[in-house]
This record gives C-alpha cells, sequence and structure tokens, in this order.
C-alpha cells in the first residue's frame, strides 16, 4: 500500500543547538492509527513538530502525498492537510469554545462555510455545542482536549497528529480521548499520536514506531512492537504486554 507520509531519517533540532532527531524515520499508511512510543526526551514531540514544520530539517525528507514539506511553514503544511495538536493543547483560555474552533479554521476563506463546518463539529460533539459560549480555559482537562481534537476536524484534515492527548487526564477519561481518536480513524483521519503511556498507546493502534535518542529504532506493526520481548523489557515495563 502507497504510503501518505513518509519521513526518511531526519535531523533536526531547536535554531543552531544540536541535533535531537538524527536518524528519525517513519511510514504512515492513509487510514491507520499510528503510536510512537520511547523514554522521556526521546524526542517525540519534536518529531511531530518538525513534520508540522515547526523547526528546520537539516537532512533527509518529509514527503506527504509525494511532496516535499522540507522548508515549508506550518500553516502552508496545515493547509496540505496537515493537523497538530500539541502536548500542551495550544487552546485559547480566554476565547470561548466557539472562538476556539473558529481559530482552528483561520485558513478557510470562506466564513460561512467556516461556521458551516463549526455547526458540523458541534452536533458530532454534543458537550462543544453544550458549552459554545463558555470560555475554553474554564473547561475540565479532558473538555479541553476533546475541544483540541475537534477543532483539527475543521480543516477536514488527512492526518492528525496527537502529542500526549492523555497527558494529566484520569484513566475513563483517557479512554474518551481513544474514543475520539478511534471515531476519527473510522471517519479516514490518519492518526498519528505519540503517547507516554505505550501500552496503552499501542493498543489502540495499527502501528508502532519506537524513538529513543532522536532516532528510530523500530517499525511495525503495533501487536508486534507488543510482543517483542526486547521492546517490553526497555520501553514497556518488563511485563507481558500483548
Ligand atoms: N524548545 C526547545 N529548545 C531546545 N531544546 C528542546 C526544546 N524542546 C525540547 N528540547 C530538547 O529536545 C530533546 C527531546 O525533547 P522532546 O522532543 O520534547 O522529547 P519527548 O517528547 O520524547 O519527551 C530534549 O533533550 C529536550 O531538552
Ligand atoms: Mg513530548
Amino acid at each position: 500500500m502507497g504510503e501518505l507520509l513518509e519521513v526518511t531519517d531526519i535531523t533536526a533540532g531547536y535554531g543552531d543547538g544540536p541535533a535531537i532527531l538524527d536518524g528519525a524515520h517513519l511510514t504512515v499508511e492513509p487510514g491507520k492509527v499510528h503510536c510512537i512510543i520511547g523514554p522521556n526526551g526521546a524526542g517525540k514531540s519534536t518529531l511531530l513538530k518538525a513534520i508540522a514544520g515547526m523547526l528546520k530539517i537539516r537532512k533527509g525528507e518529509v514527503r506527504f502525498k509525494g511532496e516535499r514539506l522540507n522548508g515549508l511553514r506550518p500553516d502552508q503544511i496545515m493547509r496540505r492537510g496537515i493537523a497538530f495538536v500539541p502536548q500542551e493543547r495550544a487552546l485559547f483560555p480566554k476565547m470561548t469554545v466557539r472562538e476556539n474552533l473558529r481559530m482552528g479554521g483561520y485558513i478557510l476563506e470562506d466564513k460561512h462555510e467556516l461556521e458551516r463546518r463549526i455547526d458540523e463539529v458541534c452536533e458530532r460533539f454534543p458537550i462543544l455545542k453544550e458549552r459554545a459560549h463558555q470560555r475554553a480555559g474554564t473547561m475540565s482537562g479532558g473538555q479541553q482536549q476533546t475541544l483540541a481534537m475537534a477543532r483539527t476536524m475543521i480543516i477536514r484534515p488527512a492526518i492528525v497528529m496527537l502529542d500526549e492527548p492523555s497527558l494529566g487526564l484520569a484513566p475513563k477519561i483517557v479512554q474518551e480521548m481513544f474514543d475520539i481518536m478511534a471515531m476519527m480513524a473510522r471517519d479516514g483521519i490518519t492518526i498519528l499520536l505519540v503517547e507516554q503511556n505505550a501500552l496503552w498507546g499501542l493498543r489502540n493502534a495499527d502501528w508502532g514506531v519506537v524513538l529513543d535518542l532522536g532516532r528510530t529504532l523500530f517499525e511495525g506493526p503495533a501487536r508486534e512492537v507488543l510482543s517483542d520481548e526486547r521492546i517490553q523489557e526497555l520501553y514497556l515495563g518488563g511485563k507481558r504486554a500483548a
């Protein structure tokens, strides 16, 4: 099957600083859920930021539908259909839910179409419809994460990248976030997830990527990552995971 996104051996870092990524690669297939795991500081967030165009790629290549994305600005990458929910969620806490959804669609020229899509997203996520005029910063962590994920759908993205959507959420709420992710996947949106809770992430994914020290150590079917003894020992807490 053809890849949707292909990251080949990239080197990248912040400003003129040292290379944080060096030898990171990744293959993303359409319609699937991909999960990147690895210890704290491995470069997982940096990899998503590099794909999103937020830092300069010094070597290697990011290709999306065959087009080279190296050097494009974040908004140009978003326009091509790659949405990104960073770890800190990047909501506007003082703006209402509806205003936040509007910001998510700032690249759309047709403002009537934008309002129509916001209504559509509100129908999908009743909590957002209910809270439409509430300031985002006053909602619970789970509701804010729901808003951050739903907001990406305004641009009808091909790929949504999620950086640790479960961070700071209670287990029951974490499951809700994975349910939203699964719903997006059923809608045909390809998911690229970074997850600190590696077991949870991999069990909800089709494809697994192990990143450490800025490079990809392994990528393959998620169940293979889960059942690999060496990966279990090093990255999954040593217990039988599968
Ligand atoms: N804005 C930044 N400027 C400089 N270095 C950074 C910045 N963000 C992260 N780093 C460094 O990049 C490395 C990888 O970080 P990160 O990608 O956040 O890892 P992970 O998401 O896997 O925990 C760390 O050593 C971290 O200190
Ligand atoms: Mg991170």
